[in-house]
């Protein structure tokens, strides 16, 4: 099926890696809102447009399908509505070395990085990202538009709710419910659960930061997109559930 991905930055280069590896879906373009790559090719594959050019795009390449490859958490998942309301597929991008156990539920626009390891009975929502080498052990619940950073370990019946943030190397000791947007620092360790639109950090995690509750929405449609004319596509975005 031909696709593109949505974001060449860092991660889109890791998800192209992941797609090649996959060997499933013809990559037949970037799309990027930043004008000036526009018509460049980054790792061979060249960046053809942004998503507000996607109508004649679809045709003029024939795209079905897409993936959205952007880290920031509610853009991930506002563009993510904005392709499929531009009548693409949303696909996933799982890497052959990733280990998912049969038993676990896994959504749509999904990344699953090198060496990733899901064990039985985990459930994975829309436009997750599990990033390299990270574990989510056995019935651990991830939300919508969550970010699960390399080499994080989350264990057994975790709940982990839309748009949190794992930073790279945190641990998450069982059971403990990670809010929504929460921010978990990298290295942390959490032995305990941890407020929505809360950043913690340190070993064991402590409260660094918390945001008002009227910034709920903010990560879905950042003030500075909001802000872009070009980019009010994401506007009807619905609010993220677990
Ligand atoms: C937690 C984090 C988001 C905080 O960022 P921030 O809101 O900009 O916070 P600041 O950098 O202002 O730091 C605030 C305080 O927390 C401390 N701190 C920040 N991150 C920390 C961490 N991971 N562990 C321990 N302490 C940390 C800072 O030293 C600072 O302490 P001080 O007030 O005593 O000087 C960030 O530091 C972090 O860990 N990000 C994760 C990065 C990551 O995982 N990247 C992988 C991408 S794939």
């Amino acid at each position: 099926m031909n696709c593109v991905i949505v974001g060449c930055g860092g991660h889109g280069r890791v998800v192209l890696d992941i797609l090649m590896a996959e060997g499933e879906h013809r990559v037949v373009g970037f799309l990027d809102s930043n004008a000036d790559v526009h018509g460049r090719r980054v790792d061979g594959v060249p960046v053809i447009g942004d998503l507000m050019q996607l109508e004649r795009l679809r045709h003029e390449y024939d795209i079905e399908a897409a993936i959205v490859a952007i880290g920031d958490n509610g853009i991930r998942r506002a563009f993510a509505d904005a392709c499929e309301r531009g009548g693409l597929q949303l696909i996933n991008a799982i890497h052959p070395s990733a280990n998912i156990a049969h038993q676990t539920t896994v959504g749509r626009n999904v990344v699953i990085a090198a060496g990733a390891l899901v064990c039985a009975h985990c459930q994975i929502g829309d436009s997750v990202i599990l990033n390299t080498g990270c574990i989510v052990d056995h019935e651990t619940m991830i939300g919508t538009a969550v970010h699960i950073c390399p080499g994080a370990r989350l264990a057994g019946r975790v709940t982990v709710e839309a748009g949190a943030f794992v930073g790279i190397g945190a641990t998450i000791v069982q059971s403990v419910r990670i809010g929504y947007e929460a921010v978990i620092g990298a290295g942390a360790v959490v032995i305990g659960s941890v407020q929505p639109l809360t950043t913690v950090v340190g070993v064991p995690a402590k409260t660094i930061k918390q945001r008002d509750v009227e910034d709920w929405s903010s990560w879905l449609i950042p003030k500075h997109f909001m802000d872009n004319p070009r980019l009010k596509i994401a506007e009807e975005a619905d609010l993220p559930t677990l």
